[in-house]
């Protein structure tokens, strides 16, 4: 095999997403034959040199995972938290399956679909604005919304990291002092759904993501994960141009018999 970016292996190999893998060099965490390579441009020849993240080996493999969780509230989206609070990663350690990390984030107090893979390629598309992968949330929030409220949402509101971009939004009810709305967005930026419903003056109560592009969460239970089937793998690939091919299914193959063990690796969303 000839030379590829080093960060790109990293990915491909599900040391974590592309963005993780560039903090991981950084980092100074990741070895090529014994080296420290910092330097993002490096190359590395994936049949000749030999990698190594924290001292443990990263090979390329072509098992590829993908699952979903639903996610309570309580929970960091981080699979190792310096500050010891209760993370993601306990949720799916009993997939077993190493070099697995989440797609993106949700808050510690945001419930609902989380995205974890092993591949770092599809990782990286799913946030990149350029795919525009659509989430769908419902918020419970306190007060009722005015239509012109509502609309202002839909069209655009301007946050103190600049406006929003047009969103589906849908209201789906209203109960004493409280409201429920769904909306639907594609940009992924910091808390952008509860700062979204405060900028019209209805602070978020509940939070919870129900779909992430085509996938949807159903009747997961909270805390539970599982596989995504063939069909939503093929939908959730070629909503990001991938295809199936590109990207081998691992439903058939036991976590235990992969190949090597890679450490938690943060990621960016
Ligand atoms: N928007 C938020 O405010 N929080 C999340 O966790 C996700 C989207």
């Amino acid at each position: 095999m000839s030379s590829i970016r080093l960060q790109r292996f990293l990915a491909r190999a599900g040391a974590a997403s592309r963005r993780g893998s560039e903090n991981l060099m950084t980092a100074g965490r990741v070895q090529v034959n014994g080296v420290v390579i910092t330097e993002l441009g490096s190359k590395v020849d994936p049949d000749t040199d030999r990698v190594t993240v924290d001292g443990i080996p990263v090979t390329l493999t072509d098992t590829r995972h993908y699952l979903m969780l639903n996610k309570p509230t309580g929970y960091v989206t981080t699979m190792d938290d310096p500050q010891g609070r209760a993370t993601v990663a306990e949720l799916v350690s009993d997939a077993r399956i190493p070099g697995l990390f989440p797609v993106g984030r949700l808050d510690r107090d945001t419930s609902g679909l989380l995205l974890f893979t092993t591949d770092g390629e599809l990782a990286h598309r799913v946030l990149h604005p350029k795919w525009h992968v659509t989430k769908r949330y419902v918020a419970t929030v306190e007060g009722r919304f005015t239509e012109s409220q509502l609309q202002r949402l839909r069209d655009g509101i301007e946050l103190e990291d600049g406006p929003t971009a047009p969103a589906t939004v849908e209201l789906l009810g209203a109960r004493g002092r409280t409201s429920t709305v769904a909306i639907a967005i594609h940009e992924g930026r910091k808390r952008q759904v509860r700062r979204m419903c405060s900028a019209v003056g209805h602070p978020v109560i509940t939070l919870e993501r129900t779909h992430f592009g085509p996938l949807e969460l159903g009747d997961l239970p909270a805390a539970q994960w599982r596989p995504l089937t063939d069909t939503e793998r093929g939908a959730l690939l070629s909503a990001v141009d991938m295809t199936p091919d590109s990207a081998p299914s691992a439903s058939d193959a036991s976590p235990d018999t992969a190949s090597r063990t890679t450490p938690d690796a943060d990621t960016a969303g």
